[in-house]
C-alpha cells in the first residue's frame, strides 16, 4: 500500500510552514464551504469573525467598501466595518448606488478611485444586485480600461454569441448579501446604458471570491425584499434544470437551491435562523447552477422589464415566473417534475399539480407581486417590449425555441 509522503507527494504535515501558508486547509469554521478560488460562509456562526478570518487568510487589507442605502440604513454597514474589517484600512464609497447599475455611474467611480490613489486589495460589497454589480463593473473598467460598452458580450455579423477576453487580473470581490440574487456568485453582471438597454459582461474573475450569507445581516431585510428576490433566486434554479446548457451538477444544485428557497420563504418570518440560513444557501447553489447551465425567456423578459420599465428584477421575476413555465412546459416536462418535487417538500399543493401551480400557490402564500399592470407597464407596451425580449441574450438559451416576438407577446399577456 502506498503511504502519503512514500513517493515525493504529501510530504507535508498539518503544522509544516507549506500547510500553514496553504489558506483553504487551515480554515474550519462549520458552514465554510469553498469552491476553486470561491469561499461561502453560510450559517448561524458569528458571520463577522468568519468573514474577517477570511480577509486575513487571503491578505486582503485595503479595502473599498460599496453599500446599499438600505444596508446603512439598517445599521449593517457599520457591524460588518466594526467586526468584519476591524484589520483593514477601509475606504466607503459614499455615495448612493444607482438601481440597474448604471454604465456612466460605474465608469465615474472607477475615474474617482483611478484619481485618488492608493493601492486596493479587494471591493467589498454589502446590499443586493445592484451594489455587487456596480462592484464587478468597477473592478472590470480598473483592469481592462473604459469605456465598458468596449468588454460586453455581444452577438456578432453571424449571430454566435461573442465575449470578449477580459485576461487581465482583477480586484478580488467580496461580497455579503442583502438580497438572494446570487448576483455575487456569478461571472456575469447586467449593466445598463443610458438608454435602459441591458449589457452582459461575461469573466471568471469579477465572480466574488467570498460570499458571506448571515441571518444577522438578511434578518434586517424587509420581508417583500427576502420574498422577491427569493422569486428570482427560484426562478433561476427553473431555468438552470431546462436551460439548452444545462447538465447533471447544474441541474443537481438547482434542485437542491429550489428545495432550501421554497422551505426558507415559506418560514423565515417566524424568525428561526436555520430559515434564513437556508435562504442564502439556496440563492448560492441557484447561482451556481445558472454560472453553468444560464437563463432562459424568463430571464430575457426580466431584463427587458427591468432595463426599459425600470420593475425591479424581484417583482419582475414573481410575476412573470409561472407564465415562462407554462409556455415551456410541453418541452420541459421532466425537467419541470423534478423542480415541483423540490417545491412541493414545503409549498402545499393538491393532486395533478404542475410546476406553474407550485408557483403560483408559493406567489399567493408569500403575497408578492403577480400582475404586470399592477406594476406600470401600460397594455400598449407588451407589443414593444415582446420585441426587445428577441434581443436579449438569455433567449438563446431557453428549451423551447422562440420564433416571434408574437410568441412572447402571448407570455407577457398571460401575466399583464
Ligand atoms: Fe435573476
Amino acid at each position: 500500500m502506498r503511504r502519503p509522503g512514500a513517493r515525493g507527494w504529501a510530504r507535508t504535515s498539518p503544522t509544516s510552514p507549506a500547510c500553514q501558508r496553504s489558506w483553504p486547509m487551515d480554515s474550519g469554521f462549520p458552514g465554510r464551504t469553498a469552491f476553486g478560488d470561491q469561499t461561502f460562509l453560510i450559517g448561524e456562526q458569528a458571520a463577522g469573525q468568519r468573514l474577517r478570518e477570511e480577509l486575513r487568510l487571503r491578505g486582503l487589507r485595503r479595502v473599498v467598501v460599496f453599500a446599499s442605502a438600505s444596508a446603512r440604513a439598517s445599521g449593517v454597514v457599520d457591524e460588518v466595518v466594526a467586526s468584519a474589517l476591524s484589520d483593514c484600512e477601509v475606504r466607503m464609497w459614499s455615495g448612493t448606488i444607482l438601481a440597474h447599475a448604471p454604465i456612466a455611474q460605474i465608469e465615474q467611480i472607477a475615474a474617482t478611485l483611478q484619481d485618488d490613489g492608493g493601492e486596493i486589495d479587494a471591493l467589498l460589497s454589502i446590499g443586493g444586485g445592484k451594489v455587487v454589480d456596480t462592484a464587478k463593473g468597477v473592478a472590470i473598467v480598473l483592469a481592462e480600461g473604459a469605456p465598458l460598452e468596449r468588454h460586453r458580450a455581444h452577438r456578432n455579423e453571424t449571430g454566435t454569441m461573442v465575449y470578449p477576453p477580459l485576461s487581465r487580473p482583477k480586484l478580488p470581490i467580496v461580497a455579503v448579501p442583502t438580497t438572494l440574487s446570487g448576483a455575487e456568485v456569478t461571472p456575469g453582471c447586467g449593466l445598463t446604458t443610458d438608454q435602459g438597454r441591458k449589457r452582459i459582461f461575461w469573466d471568471r474573475k469579477i465572480s466574488a471570491r467570498v460570499i458571506c450569507h448571515a441571518p444577522e445581516v438578511l434578518g434586517t431585510v424587509p420581508a417583500e425584499v427576502l420574498t422577491t428576490s427569493g422569486m428570482n433566486a427560484l426562478a433561476h434554479c427553473a431555468e438552470a434544470m431546462y436551460s439548452k446548457t444545462s447538465g447533471h451538477l447544474a441541474s443537481a444544485f438547482a434542485a437542491m437551491g429550489a428545495e432550501y428557497l421554497a422551505s426558507g420563504l415559506l418560514g423565515f418570518r417566524d424568525g428561526p435562523p436555520e430559515a434564513l440560513s437556508s435562504l442564502g444557501a439556496g440563492s448560492s447553489l441557484a447561482a451556481l447552477a445558472i454560472c453553468n447551465a444560464r437563463t432562459g425567456l424568463h430571464h430575457a423578459i426580466c431584463h427587458v422589464l427591468g432595463g426599459m420599465f425600470k420593475i425591479p428584477h424581484g417583482d419582475a421575476n414573481s410575476i412573470v415566473l409561472p407564465h415562462a413555465l407554462r409556455f415551456n412546459l410541453p418541452a420541459t416536462l421532466p425537467q419541470q417534475e423534478r423542480f415541483l418535487r423540490a417545491v412541493a417538500v414545503s409549498v402545499p399543493l393538491s393532486a395533478g399539480a404542475t410546476a406553474p401551480d407550485a408557483v403560483a400557490t408559493l406567489q399567493s402564500l408569500l403575497g408578492v407581486p403577480t400582475r404586470l399592470r399592477e406594476a406600470g407597464i401600460a397594455e400598449s407596451e407588451l407589443g414593444r417590449a415582446a420585441e426587445a425580449v428577441l434581443d436579449d441574450p438569455a433567449r438563446f438559451y431557453n428549451p423551447r425555441d422562440i420564433r416571434s416576438a408574437a410568441e412572447v407577446e402571448t407570455v407577457l399577456r398571460a401575466a399583464w
